[in-house]
């Protein structure tokens, strides 16, 4: 019998509740499906941070490499300083395992209330493709005087010829796989970035010409945050830089439905790769330990988990199993308006698989 070795960070304020219902499911999937799972809790977040000092010790890192993947509900605390367990955990995480693949699918469920007038289902089923290692989050750049009327400060967006060409590699990959209309948008800002949009432009075309049977297509990253609203049943897989993909993924959860069923993974696709899985949303510490909060975007990334490690019955049999409560049980996928609590939802993910 197969056995993955999953290392489980819950992190903070709903992240441990909503990761519990990732885990049941997974548990229950895994019984049906026949391979074991072991699991390890680690305690990296804020309430650590505030006892020890300690965000993800480089030790901690070196724990995290011997799993087949890692499991994170969310990184935040409204009493620690924005940026440091963002940096220290969360960016530490997928830099130190070079987690270069960010993967958001966009995908509006059967029943989910959807914010865009007469969008159904089947216009919004698409994937963003977010570069995870490079762009303004590799922290290059200072600040200069600060606090005084001359301060200065720079941070640079920054790409080598190798990170695009991985992710680009990625891209047009998955997109052939996906084998839906075949079309690869690059979203960039080519207009300004004259740099940076020269390096993923020249690139995107170059390889491109190795594969005649996807569609190469290029949207204005501004241009796209408008066609995300008007026509998202345009798009199939849109790549892009960083920055970009974090800001339009964000719009991306909001046409699907909210943080409440948004899940990404942050993939390292190379041999011997550790991939971390983890709802898009945040640590909602107003809603900690009320049982509000909705654990389908962790039960989702739970399932893009399972879809990673090969497994994909187990992975389109929970997918339905979220569709059948989607379209038939919640009210709402809004915290404390779901019409159950948190663990009710995992239960009823249970029930339906
Ligand atoms: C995300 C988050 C992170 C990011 C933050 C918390 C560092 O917004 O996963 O999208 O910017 O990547
Ligand atoms: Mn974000």
């Amino acid at each position: 019998m197969k056995t993955y070795n999953i290392a489980v960070v819950g992190g903070d304020g709903t992240g441990p509740e909503v990761v519990r219902e990732g885990m049941k499911v997974l548990n229950a999937v895994a019984a049906k499906e026949g391979f074991s799972l072991r699991s390890q809790e680690f305690d990296f977040g804020g309430v650590r941070y505030k006892r020890t000092g300690e965000t993800l010790p480089d030790s901690g890192v070196e724990e995290l490499r011997k799993f087949s993947a890692i499991f994170l509900g969310a990184i935040g605390h409204p009493d620690v300083k924005p940026g440091i367990l963002e940096q220290g955990i969360l960016l530490k995480m997928r830099f130190a395992l070079d987690q270069y693949i960010n993967l958001r699918p966009v995908k509006l469920y059967p029943g989910v209330d959807c914010p865009l007038k007469d969008k159904k289902p089947e216009d919004i089923d698409f994937v963003v493709i977010r570069e995870n290692s490079g762009s303004v989050y590799t922290g290059m750049g200072g600040a200069d005087r600060v606090g005084f009327p001359d301060e200065t400060a720079i941070q640079i967006m920054k790409y080598s010829r190798f990170q695009v060409d991985r992710c680009l590699k990625y891209a047009f990959e998955y997109t052939r796989k996906r084998n839906r209309k075949k079309m690869l948008t690059l979203a960039h800002k080519t207009n300004v970035l004259t740099f940076t949009g020269d390096l993923w432009m020249r690139a995107f075309t170059e390889m491109g010409a190795g594969y005649p049977d996807i569609k190469r297509d290029y949207n204005h990253v501004d241009a796209a945050t408008m066609w995300f609203v008007k026509n998202p049943e345009y798009y199939d897989v849109l790549v892009t830089e960083n920055m970009f993909g974090d800001i339009i993924t964000d719009l991306g959860a909001q046409i699907q439905g909210g943080m409440g069923i948004a899940a990404g993974g942050n993939l390292n696709p190379d041999p011997g790769g550790v991939s971390m899985f983890e709802p898009i949303g945040g640590s909602a510490p107003k809603y900690t330990g009320t049982g509000k909060i909705n654990p389908l975007a962790a039960i989702s990334s739970m399932d893009m988990m399972l879809r990673h490690l090969g497994e994909e019955a187990a992975a389109d049999s929970v997918e339905q199993a979220i569709i059948a409560v989607t379209s038939g049980k919640l009210k709402s996928l809004a915290a404390g308006k779901m019409g159950y609590t948190t663990s009710q939802v995992g239960d009823l993910v249970c029930e339906a698989l």
